[in-house]
């Protein structure tokens, strides 16, 4: 049996000469978070602003450069990177714009782009008066009609010097990053392109004085699997998270919350133009009636906690449904089917995922989940014991199902 495992995709960043040259550690860092292994080349312009020693740490593998190229050694230096399945071009300058649209193989990375074979993403950083110049305009035209896609650049402050705000400045690494890794992805599997995912995880906290709080053990790891699918398959994501030990995902938008009404503000608002949300936090259903400011002393004997309830935000979602799709998470140790399709249908949800948080090794804090996807009506479909990913990715199917029920509803 062969069960060698695929190797992880090659990224090719090429480094072009702009201030932005800074963040390419940052955007090689984030590729390979995101799995990707990558090589680096680096144009004589780049290492004016950066040096080869932190494109090659952040790298953890050589830089090639034109010294390298033209160093007598076996391969074709240009021809053996161009081999990458996507190259992203950080901090492209309009020189390298021009080379590579003229079709110029005077340095190595105008060589390399001559003969590479998987998609390439410009990430452009300039002046904004030369990225408005007819010629740039022209030049990343071009490139565009033989395929090559355009990452910003984006309205904000740039360069060191004052040289103040505008349209200019280059895309954020963790965005650079996720366009990047999302091109590794077949078009057939980006199939919640152009729609807003708002995703809630793990716990929340009700403090009950500054140092004590309510809580529970959600890890938040079904929420973020969920996020993650999302944004693989196209989608735009914000991602509503409570204290959690998990790293913020790439490519998305995330919200730091502690308490369910800090967790209402975030998830509402975001909601607000969303196509999906999913509610997987696992929210605190009270909290203190009253929170003190001050250190609770401890007290002899009992002491009585005065609760009250959270406001639910799915239920809440629900009465204003619109056009969204909702989906809900429920824990039950007992008559699971029944309350989940209750609680489906008083939430106004479209479909409910009933967890058994006694089960070992899955729910709370593990890799895997059971579930069984319950819908209004009653129906419902008992899923194996899966990945966390695999429930997040059957979960985003049968969203697709529910809108395409929808869109054929509507006529
Ligand atoms: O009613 P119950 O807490 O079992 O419902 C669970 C579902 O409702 C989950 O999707 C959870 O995120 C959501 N919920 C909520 N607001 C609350 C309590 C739960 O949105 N206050």
């Amino acid at each position: 049996m062969n069960d060698v495992p695929a190797p992880a995709p090659l990224v090719l960043v090429i480094v072009g000469g702009s201030m932005a040259a800074v963040k390419a550690p940052a955007v090689l860092r984030r590729l390979r978070e995101g799995g990707a292994r990558v090589r680096v080349i680096a144009t004589q312009a780049a290492l004016a602003f950066i040096t080869e020693l932190s494109l090659a740490t952040a790298a953890e593998g050589e830089v090639a450069t034109d010294n390298t190229w033209f160093m007598a050694r076996p391969d074709a230096q240009h021809l053996t990177l161009a081999k990458a399945d996507a190259t992203v071009v950080v901090g492209a300058s309009a020189d390298l714009l021009a080379r590579a649209a003229l079709g110029h193989a005077s340095d190595l990375a105008a060589a390399t782009l001559l003969s590479v074979r998987g998609p390439v993403l410009w990430v452009p950083a300039m002046n904004e008066r030369m990225w408005r110049h007819p010629a740039v305009q022209a030049n990343a035209e071009r490139l565009r009609t033989w395929g090559h896609r355009f990452l910003g650049p984006e309205v904000g402050a740039f360069g060191t010097r004052g040289e103040g705000s505008g349209l200019g400045r280059m895309a954020e690494p963790e965005d650079i990053a996720a366009a990047t890794l999302a091109l590794l992805r077949p078009p057939a599997a980006r199939d919640l392109e152009g729609l807003k995912v708002v995703v809630s995880a793990g716990p929340t906290r009700e403090y009950l004085d500054p140092v004590r709080f309510i809580s529970n053990p959600s890890s938040g790891k079904m929420g973020f699997a969920v996020a993650e699918e999302a944004r693989d398959r196209g989608a735009q994501v914000t991602l509503v998270t409570g204290p959690v030990s998990l790293s913020d995902p790439v490519g998305m938008q995330v919200v730091h919350i502690e308490s369910a009404l800090e967790l209402r503000e975030a998830v509402l608002e975001a909601a607000r133009d969303a196509d999906v949300v999913v509610m997987t936090a696992a929210v605190a259903d009270y909290r203190a009636a009253q929170r003190s400011d001050e250190k609770q002393a401890k007290v002899a004997g009992d002491v009585t906690l005065h609760l009250t309830p959270n406001p639910d935000i799915l239920a809440e979602l629900g009465e204003h449904k619109g056009g969204r799709v909702l989906v809900g998470f429920a824990m039950e140790t007992h008559a699971g089917l029944e309350r989940a399709a209750l609680k489906a249908r008083r939430k106004n949800a479209d479909f409910i995922l009933l967890n058994y948080p006694t089960r070992e090794g899955t729910a709370f804090g593990g890799d895997d989940n059971e579930v069984t996807l319950v819908r209004p009506d009653g129906t419902h479909d008992a899923w194996p014991r899966l990945s966390k990913r695999e429930v997040a990715r059957r979960l985003l199917d049968e969203v697709r199902r529910v809108r395409a029920a929808a869109a054929g509803a509507g006529g």
